[in-house]
Order: C-alpha cells, then sequence, then structure tokens
C-alpha cells in the first residue's frame, strides 16, 4: 500500500519534515512511502531574487510534483505545509482544490489522512493550521488521524508537535533544525497512517 506524502515547502523544513513521516512509514511491513511536492506558485523571479527561497528550492529538485494519479493510487496520506497567517499554504491548498474528480468517484472515501506543520514561532499557529487542513479532507471522505499521547515525546516537545499532528518550530529565519521530540513524532505520524491504512483496505 502507497502512503502519499504530499508537501509544500519554501524553505525545506516541511520537506526534511516530510522525509521523517517516510520513515515511520517504511517501519511497516507492506506500506512504502512516496514522497510527493506540491506545484510552486511563487514568481520564479522572485525565488531567484532570495538566496534562502532559492536553496529551499534547490534542496528539492528531484522530488517529483505531485499528480492525479498519485492521490488516485495511495491507500493512506500525510499532507505538510508550512504555516501562512496561521493557515494552510496556497500551494498546498491549490492541489487539494483540484481534487474534485477524485472526490465525485469516491476514491478518498475511508482512506485514512493525517498532517504536519512548520511554524516561524512556537505559537504562530500550528493547531489552526492543522485544524483548518483538515477541513477539506473530512469533505474529501478522509479518515483523520492524529498522534496519541501514547508518542511520549508529546509530553517532552519544546518545539512544535500536538494531537493534532507532527509540528516544527523552524524560527523567525528558517533554520531551526528539527529535533529529536519533532523528528520522533514525525515518525509516529508515519507508522500510524501506515498500520491505519492497510487494516482499512483490508476490509
Ligand atoms: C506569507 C508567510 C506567512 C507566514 N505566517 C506565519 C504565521 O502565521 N505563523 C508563523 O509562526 N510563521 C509564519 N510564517 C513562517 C513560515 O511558517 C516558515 O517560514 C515555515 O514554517 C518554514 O517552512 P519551510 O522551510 O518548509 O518553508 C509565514 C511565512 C510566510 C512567507
Amino acid at each position: 500500500m502507497k502512503v502519499l506524502i504530499v508537501y509544500y515547502s519554501t524553505y525545506g523544513n516541511v520537506y526534511k519534515m516530510a522525509q521523517l513521516v517516510a520513515e515511520g512509514v517504511k517501519e511497516v511491513p507492506g506500506a512504502e512511502p512516496v514522497i510527493r511536492k506540491a506545484h510552486e506558485l511563487i514568481p520564479t523571479s522572485v525565488i531567484e531574487s532570495r538566496e534562502e527561497m532559492k536553496a529551499g528550492r534547490d534542496l528539492q529538485k528531484d522530488v517529483p510534483y505531485v499528480t492525479q494519479d498519485d492521490f488516485r493510487d495511495a491507500g493512506a496520506f500525510a499532507f505538510g505545509t508550512p504555516t501562512r497567517f496561521g493557515n494552510v499554504s496556497s500551494q498546498l491548498k491549490n492541489e487539494i482544490d483540484q481534487l474534485s474528480q477524485l472526490w465525485l468517484k469516491g476514491s478518498f472515501e475511508g482512506k485514512p489522512a493525517g498532517v504536519f506543520v512548520s511554524t516561524g514561532s512556537l505559537h504562530g499557529g500550528q493547531e489552526t493550521t492543522a485544524l483548518t487542513l483538515m477541513a477539506p479532507l473530512l469533505h474529501l471522505g478522509m479518515v483523520l488521524v492524529g498522534v496519541p499521547y501514547s508518542v511520549q515525546e508529546l509530553f517532552t516537545t519544546q518545539g512544535g508537535g500536538s494531537p493534532y499532528g507532527p509540528g516544527h518550530v523552524a524560527g523567525g529565519d528558517n533554520q531551526r533544525p528539527i529535533d529529536e521530540n519533532e523528528a520522533a513524532i514525525c515518525r509516529a505520524l508515519g507508522r500510524r497512517l501506515a498500520q491505519l491504512g492497510l487494516k482499512l483496505e483490508a476490509k
């Protein structure tokens, strides 16, 4: 079963989270992570004028863009986004907004989905972003999956991560590394999506 990990990342933090979610998926026999990026909406001229944006883009140059086939073929989904004013990035939402044909066919009904988020600051809107990203996933018929408190790192994290999903605090300069607690919560979501996807698929 494929677990589609679809994300948007300007500076690379959410991309690194996607890789950690994939590590968790790989721990589950029978599950295969598929990492795909959302199409960019920032004009190339703007990216070219900003060194840190160019670095983020170059880091992800080998990641394929997500396609309708990727969405159709997956048995579980992880959606990753940086916070934009406490909400989902337009790049990731743009991909979700193109799913109406698959939605009409009921392609997503009964399939598990989780979300992961990066913010600049500690209280910059991780939970609002996670919750607002969940609304369209419910419309698509997906079964929402969070992170339960049996994942001990939810108690110890000083950065991101909550029952709503993995989180990372990137810092004002976007350079803060993903710490061990944040990484463990990313892996836990990947594992859980893979396990639940396999169970639901078997029905
Ligand atoms: C337009 C814009 C809006 C943002 N809004 C917020 C915000 O509301 N709260 C916050 O903590 N960070 C905010 N940020 C910072 C981003 O969330 C941060 O750069 C991102 O998490 C880094 O992830 P990335 O490296 O994957 O791009 C904003 C950044 C931009 C460009």
